[in-house]
């Protein structure tokens, strides 16, 4: 894949970050992600390649724009997979809480799942512990074994852990595991790739969150070489229908990393609020700063890119 994508992808995530970023705080949910999704779209046709959404605002009928198999792109270039969510943490950007992104993963045709909207449990760890979680072992037993890498306790460990009540059984495991507990309300996509950064004080990420979100964090921890493993959780008959529509049978499957996000891939996230993964918009008076990460799986480059935007320069925003 052109690396010179990569820096193309970053300009449509800055984009709806600024614009979702407007609406921080104001609690109005819809209008976050509707700024986010219109800026991300507008953008992406500037992208030299013949793209298709994989993951996206979900079906046709339900989403306007950015749905799954919407063909985005200048219809010129690399034929690519998108995987994208303009607003990662909807709420949390709406009550102007900390960690909300705006994310894509781009993969070559054939590369990325094509995920339901449905959940999926999840493991994540950074590439110190690559190979040594299993997802059909109990969380203490994974902890035990990211513990005996790290040389340290369970003691000394913390996991990163969506605070739903799904969670309950969850959590008073890990309790009584010993462990230390970082609970969030929203964006398990940053919690995942916060367990590959040795400065977040995050080891290990469990629970259950959208499946789309596993694919984006899958691919981001493709280049950052952690580790990731998903099984879909459907909740009802109708579930298990749209993931067999997606091609996908065996409803129990573990998936691993590579199976969610294969050969070469780019990720690229922008800020919308502060965060611990990446500082969120901020706006001044001739424009607004930006700041981003951009990884590939081919080369393991990571790039943080800050970007000072002039809206007297570029009427567009
Ligand atoms: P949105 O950006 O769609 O609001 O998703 C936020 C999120 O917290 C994801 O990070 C996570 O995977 C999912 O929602 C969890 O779903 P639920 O809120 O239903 O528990």
């Amino acid at each position: 894949m052109n690396r010179n994508l990569a820096l193309e992808f970053v300009r449509v995530t800055e984009m709806a970050a600024i614009a979702s970023a407007r609406q921080m705080g104001r609690g109005d949910e819809k209008a976050a992600d509707q700024a986010a999704v219109d800026a991300m779209r507008s953008m992406l046709d500037s992208v030299e390649c013949r793209g298709t959404v994989v993951i996206g605002e979900g079906e046709r009928d339900e989403a306007p724009m950015l749905y799954i198999g919407e063909k985005v792109g200048s219809g010129n270039g690399p034929e690519i997979e998108i995987a994208l969510d303009p607003l990662e943490g909807t709420t949390i950007c709406a009550n102007g809480m900390p960690n909300s992104i705006s994310v894509m993963a781009i993969g070559d045709k054939g590369n990325l799942l094509n995920a339901p909207d449905i959940y999926m449990q999840k493991i994540a760890v950074g590439s110190d512990c690559k190979g040594v979680i299993d997802i059909t072992k109990s969380p203490t037993e994974n902890l035990k074994r990211v513990a005996e890498v790290k040389n340290c306790r369970i003691q000394d460990l913390t996991a990163i852990v969506l605070d739903r009540p799904r969670h309950s059984d969850l959590i008073k495991e890990l309790r009584q595991s010993g462990c230390r507990i970082y609970l969030i309300v929203d964006g398990d996509v940053s919690a995942a790739i916060a367990t590959t950064d040795p400065d977040s004080g995050v080891d290990i990420l469990f629970g259950t969150g959208g499946a789309p979100e596993g694919v984006i964090a899958a691919a981001a921890l493709r280049c950052v070489g952690g580790d990731f493993q998903g099984i879909l959780k459907p909740r009802s008959d109708e579930d298990i229908v749209r993931a067999k529509k997606m091609g996908i049978d065996n409803i129990d499957k573990v998936f691993q990393i590579d199976e969610l996000a294969k050969g070469n891939v780019l990720f690229c996230a922008t800020g919308v609020t502060d965060g611990s993964f990446l500082p969120g918009v901020r706006f001044k008076s001739w424009g607004a700063i930006t700041n981003s990460i951009v990884m590939r799986s081919e080369s393991g480059t990571i790039r943080n890119i800050q970007a000072h935007h002039r809206f007297d320069m570029k009427p567009r925003y």
